[in-house]
């Protein structure tokens, strides 16, 4: 175990997340509490709710990370927690939380940005615990792509510092998955559920828009979802009523399943065409050649993303590395780790100065 031992805290949304990792970047626990259940029976996050579901769960999750990391409190070296963005009630809960215990313990503490978590992620190791092994150093230069449930990014990052190339314009990929999943009365979180239904369509079935945003590395996703949802319209006029927002869905029929596909097939394809094109941009530029792609936050669970991004890693001779499944969704390890890189890099926040914020930018 190398020092400094650092504690992550991550509230932004709906999971209470505590995790510590060593100096080496290992991670000796990650705990994740998962809402769902708080937040079903309305189709989606209630932000009341989730500060409240925060505070009665930091207790037992943070008692947890340090059982399982085998440490007393009083042996953290420095304290790291989400700043945002996110919901500002759920963040608060563990921003605070992270400057007292910091305040008490007079450890540094990092205010760390929820997509510089992300951004990291797929540099950690997903053994934890005593198999635990040392996170692989980011490279000097690398080139990130985000798709959470709030975010469609892509980044470059030369020495630490990071440079947004492209970002969400509408819907974020996630969001969109989601949306239409809850059209189709699936329960919350939709987006797991529809890919793991588009499995077993046929993307052929429909022809669903794949927009560029001019010369930008932007992304776009409220035409794919305004189309998705005209054509489960009219399935519903051929076939009935398939889904309702309040309720879950019978056993969906094969054309809605084909339409899910389909629907998948055009969101990914997006990602891919936004890869291409940073690929022919000239250096310099956000583009060029160099550096791995690091691939994250938790819609890069998606199952054709996970299959297509090694072909177009292969067509282009590109390193691609792509976030432990594990540290795909909201996680404190990432919190812990980007906090460790600032400290690596000789930097340290004021925990009176940190403020929880819903838009930052990074
Ligand atoms: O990073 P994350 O856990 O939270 C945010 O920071 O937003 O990402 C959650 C988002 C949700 O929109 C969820 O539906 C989506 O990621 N997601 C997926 C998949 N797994 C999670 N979207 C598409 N395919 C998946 N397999
Ligand atoms: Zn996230």
């Amino acid at each position: 175990m190398q020092r400094p031992l650092i504690l992550g805290i991550e509230t932004s949304c709906d999971d209470t997340a505590c995790a510590v990792l060593d100096g080496d970047g290992r991670v000796l626990s990650s705990v994740v509490s998962s809402q769902l259940a708080a937040h079903r029976p309305y189709g989606g996050v209630v932000p009341e709710i989730a500060s409240r579901e925060h505070l009665a769960n930091w207790l037992p999750v943070s008692e947890q990370a340090l059982a399982e990391a085998g440490i007393r409190t009083a042996e953290l070296d420095a304290v790291a927690a989400t700043r945002g963005p996110g919901l500002v009630g759920a963040l608060l809960v563990g921003l605070t939380l992270g400057k007292a215990l910091s305040f008490a313990l007079g450890r540094p503490f990092y205010a760390v940005h929820h997509l510089e978590g992300h951004l990291y992620s797929p540099f950690l190791d997903p053994a934890t615990g005593a198999a635990a092994r040392a996170a692989a150093a980011a490279p000097q230069r690398f080139q990130g792509l985000v798709l959470s449930g709030g975010h469609s990014s892509l980044f470059a990052v030369h020495d630490g510092r990071i440079e947004t190339l492209g970002e969400t314009r509408d819907d974020a990929f996630g969001e969109v998955f989601d949306k239409v999943g809850k059209r189709l009365g699936l329960p919350y979180p939709q987006g797991p559920r529809v890919d793991e239904l588009a499995e077993r369509g046929d993307p052929a079935a429909h022809r669903l828009p794949v927009p560029g945003c001019g010369d930008t590395l932007d992304f776009s996703y409220s035409g794919l979802k305004s189309q998705t949802l005209t054509e489960i319209e009219r399935l519903e006029r051929r076939l009935g009523p398939l889904g309702t927002a309040a309720g879950p869905a019978a056993e969906l029929p094969q054309p809605a399943l084909d339409l899910l596909a389909a629907f998948r097939a055009a969101a990914v394809a997006q990602v891919i065409d936004r890869l291409e094109r940073l690929v022919r941009r000239p250096p310099g530029n956000g583009g060029g050649t160099d550096g791995p792609l690091a691939v994250s936050g938790g819609a890069a669970a998606n199952r054709l993303l996970r299959r297509e991004l090694p072909a177009w890693s292969a067509r282009h001779g590109r390193e691609l590395r792509l976030v432990p499944l594990v540290y795909a969704g909201d996680n404190a390890a990432m919190i812990a780790h980007a906090a460790l890189l600032r400290h690596h890099r000789g930097l340290v926040d004021d925990p009176f100065a940190a403020e929880a914020e819903s838009r930052i930018p990074i």
